[in-house]
């Protein structure tokens, strides 16, 4: 591992530009600062295209303070070194979220250097791939979808809206309700994809255009059991007017804004519940089991008909597309593929 590939986020006078470098070692975290700080150097074979990593190679500071920095939130692969005598040498893992990509760098570069407590042990049923084809993404939207399970939502008691259908999250979180034997009705801002949605899960699809003008309204017909938002803003307003009694709706995102405004009437006269997810921060224990589940239980059998696999050089295309909000479905990265 004398020089690998990294695709590099670098800061001039001009910006922040991203592009697939060969770097080394020094690129990597030091071991050991008593917090564990790169003690597991991992041999990253793919990685995928979340949001965020295209906020971070395109230099927004709220998500990367310091630059040249390594993209990249997930990671799978195999263990090389350990100083934390936890794992043995060509153990497959995955890693998702701390800091990950952020401010440590990431699953972009053919190596990573993370703390023990990140490193997630691969579940057997699970492939790299496919640990990878959900990333954080997905693990978001199994985690929404575990929200709203504990919120005692029903396949029989009316039906689930998603917004932000064809993104990550949103896909995943169509068809994963689909699974459970919700019906999902999924909104989105593109009319093109309808097939799309339909063929992944969704019971109905409803066009952004069509759903945001409920934003303005108090309280609505009640047309829906419970919701996943991955878009924030007035996509939150204008679910939770048409809330059933006693709904909920989980909130994870904002790419449709970071503040929304609404009525206090869906909860205080229906008693809907506005849920918080985040899958940065959730503890190691939870996301393993997290993990598991989604090799098991949750397994998708269509998740590879929705994920697209690219090379180093389409990632940064993808990027520009996801970050314009014309993203469709996963993509996995396969840091072996030029
Ligand atoms: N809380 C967490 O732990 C966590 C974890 C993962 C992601 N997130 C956040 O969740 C959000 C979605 O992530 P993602 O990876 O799924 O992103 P993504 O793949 O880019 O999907 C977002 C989707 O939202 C819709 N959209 C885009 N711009 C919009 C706008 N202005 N108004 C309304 N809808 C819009 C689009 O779908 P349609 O064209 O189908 O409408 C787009 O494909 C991001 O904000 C991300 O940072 C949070």
């Amino acid at each position: 591992m004398t020089q690998w590939h990294a695709y590099r986020a670098i800061e001039s006078e001009d910006g922040v530009q991203s592009s697939w470098q060969l770097v080394d070692n020094s690129s990597l975290p030091t071991v050991g600062n008593g917090k564990g700080e790169g003690e597991v150097l991992i041999k990253v074979q793919f990685s995928s295209v979340n949001y965020k990593d295209a906020l971070s190679a395109s230099g927004n500071k709220g998500v990367t303070r310091n630059f040249p920095h390594t993209p990249g939130i997930d990671a799978a692969g195999t263990i090389i070194e350990d100083a934390s005598g936890q794992f043995n040498t060509g153990d497959e893992v995955v890693v998702f979220g701390y800091d990950l990509g952020m401010n440590t760098c990431g699953g972009y570069g053919e190596y990573i250097r993370v703390p023990a407590a990140w490193v997630l042990v691969k579940p057997e049923e699970l492939s790299l791939e496919d640990s990878m084809r959900w990333g954080t993404a997905g693990y978001t939207a199994a985690l929404s979808v575990e929200k709203l399970l504990k919120a005692d939502v029903k396949p029989d008691a009316g039906k689930i809206i998603v917004t932000g259908a064809t993104g990550g999250v949103g896909s995943v979180a169509v068809a994963l309700l689909a699974k459970l034997g919700f019906t999902v009705v999924a909104v989105t801002g593109k009319t093109e994809a309808s097939e799309w949605l339909l063929g992944i899960g969704a019971a109905e699809v409803l066009n952004r255009a069509e759903l945001l003008p409920m934003a303005a309204k108090p309280m609505t017909r009640p047309l829906y059991q419970a919701g996943i938002d991955t878009c924030g803003g007035d996509m939150i307003a204008a679910v939770l007017p048409q809330l059933q009694y006693g709904g909920a709706l989980t909130t994870c995102g904002m790419v449709a804004g970071a503040g929304f405004s609404a009525s206090v009437f869906p909860f205080i006269l229906r008693g809907v519940d506005l849920l918080g997810i985040d899958s940065v921060e959730v503890p190691q224990t939870h996301k393993q089991l997290l993990i598991k589940k989604v090799a098991t239980d949750w397994q998708l059998s269509n998740l590879a008909d929705f994920t697209t696999t690219i090379g180093r050089g389409e990632l940064p295309g993808v990027l520009g597309n996801v970050l314009a909000g014309k993203g469709q479905g996963r993509y996995l990265l396969d840091l072996s593929k030029a």
